[in-house]
């Protein structure tokens, strides 16, 4: 059901989970200091216990209560990029559920660029929120995905479609230097730039043994349809839909979406059009080959997420 800020507060707060939009994708908000409502989440969701969730704050006074020692330069990150798709990971207070952390000693937190979410959780405190999608499926980019994965169960507050589309970059501060767990629209390259902070480079699948963000071993992304990089040899099929970033390939047809260079915009849609896909039926999406993350600041995160619809 469709519910104002102030309901979806009241629900939250007597122990219940209500949907709500960020810039990047929907989230299922929970209390975060009610490890009862936080199981729920899981359980909802179909999500492994052992990977934790992101703690959503409306300001940085309610980070005391969730974080121990931060780093000197976590200012001018938080300057620069809060609120914002950047989801910071420090050592967590003894407060903070096991439930919500995965039994790990650290948190991650997130101060979302939404002025919904921001006015929930102004006040509700702060909310765990894992994209809100079925566990495994593409994250949520508007309310009709919600309904999609839950029917008419979810509560949520609408904020349409999502400005991002692609979910939050995760950084670990536990380290002498910040490291990127997960990549997202917020770069190691502009922290470099905005805040003069050296980053590690990013977790790649090599780590899938000992993993520093659980998430990371588990399937995402996957719509029905078999998701794959479209290549010079493929001719329009009735069953495939293109998705096409560059002028290089001419055929044109229904089921040919074009993005022409606007990488924002293959971000924005991506999700939209997995599900799309497997709504109309389509077997196949066959996706051109992105060009070098150079090029684009979302070229990274576009290209895990495709990487991950494609192999698992
Ligand atoms: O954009 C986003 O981040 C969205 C919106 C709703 O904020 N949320 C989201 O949450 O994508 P979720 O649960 O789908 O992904 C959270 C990621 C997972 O890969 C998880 O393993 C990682 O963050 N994570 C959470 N807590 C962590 C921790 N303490 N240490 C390392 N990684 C952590
Ligand atoms: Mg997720």
């Amino acid at each position: 059901m469709k519910l104002t800020v102030r309901k979806a507060a009241e629900a939250i707060k007597k122990g219940g989970i209500v949907a709500f939009p960020t810039e990047t994708v929907y989230g299922l908000g929970a209390d975060a200091f009610n490890p009862e409502a936080v199981r729920k989440t899981f359980a909802l969701k179909g999500r492994p216990s052992d990977n934790p969730l992101i703690v959503h704050i409306s300001g940085l006074h309610q980070l005391d209560k969730l974080v121990k020692t931060k780093p000197n330069y976590f200012n001018k990150l938080t300057k620069s990029f809060w609120p914002g798709p950047l989801t910071i990971v420090l050592e967590k207070q003894p407060s903070v559920p096991d439930v919500v952390t995965g039994g790990l000693s650290t948190v991650a937190v997130r101060m979302p660029d939404h002025p919904l979410a921001l006015d929930l959780i102004e006040q509700t405190g702060p909310l765990t929120a894992p994209s809100a999608n079925k566990s495994g499926r593409p994250s949520p980019t508007s309310p009709e995905h919600l309904i999609h994965d839950y029917g008419d169960k979810i509560d949520y507050v609408d904020g349409g479609p999502c400005r991002i589309g692609l979910e939050s970059t995760v950084v670990d501060l536990t380290d002498d230097q910040p490291i990127i767990l997960r990549d997202g629209a917020i770069t190691g390259k502009m922290i470099m730039k905005q805040c003069g902070i050296e980053v590690a480079e990013s977790i790649t699948q090599s780590s899938l043994d000992a993993p520093k963000s659980p998430g990371i071993k588990y399937t995402h992304y996957k719509p029905d349809a078999i998701v794959r990089w479209h290549s010079n040899s493929d001719k329009p099929s009735p069953n495939t839909v293109w998705l096409i970033h560059s002028n290089d390939i001419a055929e044109e047809g229904d089921q040919i979406i074009r993005f022409d260079g606007d990488f924002d915009r293959m971000a924005r849609q991506l999700y939209d059009e997995f599900r799309r896909a497997d709504l109309l039926g389509y077997n196949e999406i066959a996706i051109e080959p992105l060009p070098s993350p150079d090029h684009h600041p979302l070229i990274s995160a576009l290209e895990n997420r495709i990487s991950k619809a494609i192999h698992q």
